[in-house]
């Protein structure tokens, strides 16, 4: 199989790349990813070495060179993880996340229904369906709940996601999507909580946490992740929208206070600020139907993969130290100078 992943240079991208050349060493893998403040090629120094792994710089907003692209590979399954993916990002400047994000899709989408691709995979967020209240620990995102997004992000996301369906439903292009909660683990950038705690708690510097901290996310481990999207390209059925999702719901401040305990630094360091707009409460993932079809679910309990994760952060430290010493700089300044 021949699988174009987009935004492999970024946090599930690359993990998804290095877990498909260990479960699947016989498929062929392109990356494309324009690499932006957040695509890293030192994610795939290794992948790089090897011949038969392509990689394409290229802004998936440039419809040309999109078509281009995949008229040349002719890949069977396209797996788009490309996007702007923070929430904050989003709130400082909606416009570049509507063209990567809904155009970005578009253009492959186009690609995808002039070369028959086989499988077009959306890799799409939970965050589409909005949020739920924190005092209804009953209720979970279904598949078939309308969409409702809070941000800027989501809103996008949600966008790209009605593209994809439109295309199977008029076009007849062969689509699944995957919408998944949120994940940690290696090479996520740290802007994102998990690895921002992480550094901020090792150069004893604040913990910036929103609001009260007591918004709850559900988590999962990065592999658990690729391993659902590896199972819907391959066994998925076509236009369908599977949940993945950790059953692991915990609120931030607990997140906080376990990293800064793993890491044997105080919880002095915790510091409240103010809450992000529009902050949503609580997202929590009814994963049933891809473990019912596809017999997916997660395999890394929490404690392991945070342990892993934290781990990794004090193995890998040139890979995080040399963005966060550069634009990275300007952006946390901006996010938490006066906050
Ligand atoms: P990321 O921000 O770490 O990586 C995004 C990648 O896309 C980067 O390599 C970047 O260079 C590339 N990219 C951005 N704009 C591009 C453009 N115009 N052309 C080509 N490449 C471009 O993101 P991530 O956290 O790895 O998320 C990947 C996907 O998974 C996103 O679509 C996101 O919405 C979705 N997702 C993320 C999470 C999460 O917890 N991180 C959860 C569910 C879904
Ligand atoms: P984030 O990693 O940005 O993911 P998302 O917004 O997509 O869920 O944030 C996770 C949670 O952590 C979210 O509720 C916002 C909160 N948060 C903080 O409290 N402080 C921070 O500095 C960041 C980046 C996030």
């Amino acid at each position: 199989m021949k699988i174009l992943v987009t935004g492999g240079a970024g946090f599930i991208g690359a993990n998804f790349i290095k877990y498909e050349r260990k479960a699947h060493p016989q498929d062929e893998l392109i990356c494309v990813d324009e690499l932006t403040y957040c695509g890293n090629l030192e994610s795939l120094e290794e992948e790089l070495k090897d011949p038969a792994f392509k990689f394409f710089k290229a802004d998936i907003c440039d419809a040309g060179e999109v078509e281009r692209i995949v008229g040349e590979t002719r890949p069977d399954v396209i797996v788009h993880f490309a996007a702007e993916s923070h929430v904050d990002r989003s709130i400082e400047d909606p416009q570049i996340f509507v063209r990567t994000n809904i155009i970005g899709t578009q253009n492959l989408l186009e690609a995808a229904r002039k070369f028959d691709v086989a499988r077009f995979h959306q890799v799409g967020t939970d965050e589409v369906y909005g949020d739920l209240p924190l005092d209804r620990p009953d209720l979970f995102f279904t598949e078939d709940l309308p969409l409702k997004p809070s941000s800027p992000y989501s809103a996008s996301k949600a966008g790209a996601d009605f593209l994809v369906l439109a295309y199977h439903r008029t076009f007849g292009v062969n689509v699944s999507i995957s919408r998944c909660s949120n994940n940690y683990g290696p090479y996520q950038f740290p802007e994102k909580m998990i690895p921002l705690m992480i550094a901020n708690a090792l150069a004893d510097k604040p913990l910036p946490v929103y609001g009260e901290g007591i918004n709850v996310r559900d988590w999962l481990y990065v592999d658990d992740h690729c391993r659902a999207i590896d199972m819907i390209i391959r066994n998925g059925a076509d236009g369908c929208v599977y949940n993945v999702g950790g059953h692991n719901e915990m609120r931030n401040i607990d997140i906080v206070k376990l990293i800064l305990k793993e890491l044997d630094k105080p919880e002095s360091l915790i510091t409240f600020v103010t809450d992000r707009k529009g902050h949503d409460m609580r997202y929590a993932i009814d994963s049933s139907k891809i473990t019912g079809e596809l017999g997916w679910k997660p395999e890394t309990m929490f404690k392991d993969g945070i342990r892993s994760t934290i781990r990794w952060y004090l193995d890998n430290r040139s890979w995080w130290e040399k963005i966060i010493t550069g634009e990275y700089k300007d952006y946390y300044e901006r996010m938490y100078g006066n906050r």
